[in-house]
């Protein structure tokens, strides 16, 4: 499985947007200037992803991770395991694409993000959508997502975090899954023991087992690649179960 990143389309006509690649790099350089970049305290990072939205203006080429389309390897997934009415939750919703391919595969999708910015930007781009966008926290969820959804999508949130959070961010995952439901999660990977100067920190195998120890089991594990422009990146789509 492949995977090519960044449709560089008008987020508004959806045209071919020749600029989108120039606008996306001033975005990167201005936003690796802003406080909590590259790191910091759960405070700081809610404030840079606020930033994030707040600075684009409307425009997804300022948003670093705006592929403007649903991720392939969720979609290829999907294939194989429609929804038929089932709960899923899309964890850091952004933008909302992969939220939409939830619900076009029959799942009665929730999808939510720190940003209420992002949840605004998913509801104009989406009118009419049957997604219900929600801004939430991952670490502060509604009381009544514990245990409750059949599948929990979650997509680039953990490979954005760094220590404690990183850390906390496993169990927080694994709790808003139903008993026998499925968490499914698609990120960068590298070796276990590979330094790497994030974000995005791309998970190691060791790190994914923080999964396992919160009480889920692996049941898949596949390994791709993303290639943008000149690079290759090489990602995992892992299933994890909890116990019925
Ligand atoms: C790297 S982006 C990935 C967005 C989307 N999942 C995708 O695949 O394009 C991470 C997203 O998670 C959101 N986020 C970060 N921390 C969060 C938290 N504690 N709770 C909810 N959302 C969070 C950010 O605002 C951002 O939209």
């Amino acid at each position: 499985m492949a995977e090519e990143g960044m449709s560089g389309r008008d987020s508004r006509t959806g045209a071919a947007d020749p600029r989108f690649a120039e606008r996306r790099d001033a975005a990167r350089d201005r936003l690796d200037d802003l406080f909590g970049a590259k790191g910091g305290d759960k405070d700081d990072r809610c404030a840079w992803f606020n930033a994030v939205y707040d600075t684009a203006e409307g425009d997804a080429a300022a948003v670093p991770w705006a592929d403007l389309a649903p991720k392939a390897a969720l979609v290829d997934w999907l294939g194989d395991h429609p929804g038929g009415g089932a709960r899923a939750l899309d964890v850091g919703c952004g933008l909302g694409d992969n939220a939409e391919a939830l619900a076009a595969a029959g799942y009665k999708t929730t999808a939510f993000d720190l940003a209420q910015r992002a949840i605004d930007w998913a509801r104009q781009r989406f009118p009419g959508s049957p997604v219900h966008y929600t801004a939430a926290d991952l670490f502060a969820p509604p009381t009544d997502w514990a245990d409750a959804f059949d599948l929990v999508h979650e997509c680039y949130t953990v490979q954005a975090l760094h220590g404690d959070l990183r850390e906390a961010s496993f169990a927080a995952l694994a709790r808003l899954v139903k008993p026998g439901g499925r968490l499914l999660v698609l990120t960068r990977s590298r070796a276990d023991g590979v330094e790497t100067s994030g974000p995005p920190w791309p998970l190691s195998p060791g790190e994914l087992s923080g999964f396992e120890a919160a009480g889920l089991r692996l049941s898949e594990s596949t390994a791709y690649d993303v290639q943008k422009g000149e690079r290759i990146i090489p990602h995992i789509r892992a299933v994890y179960v909890k116990a019925a």
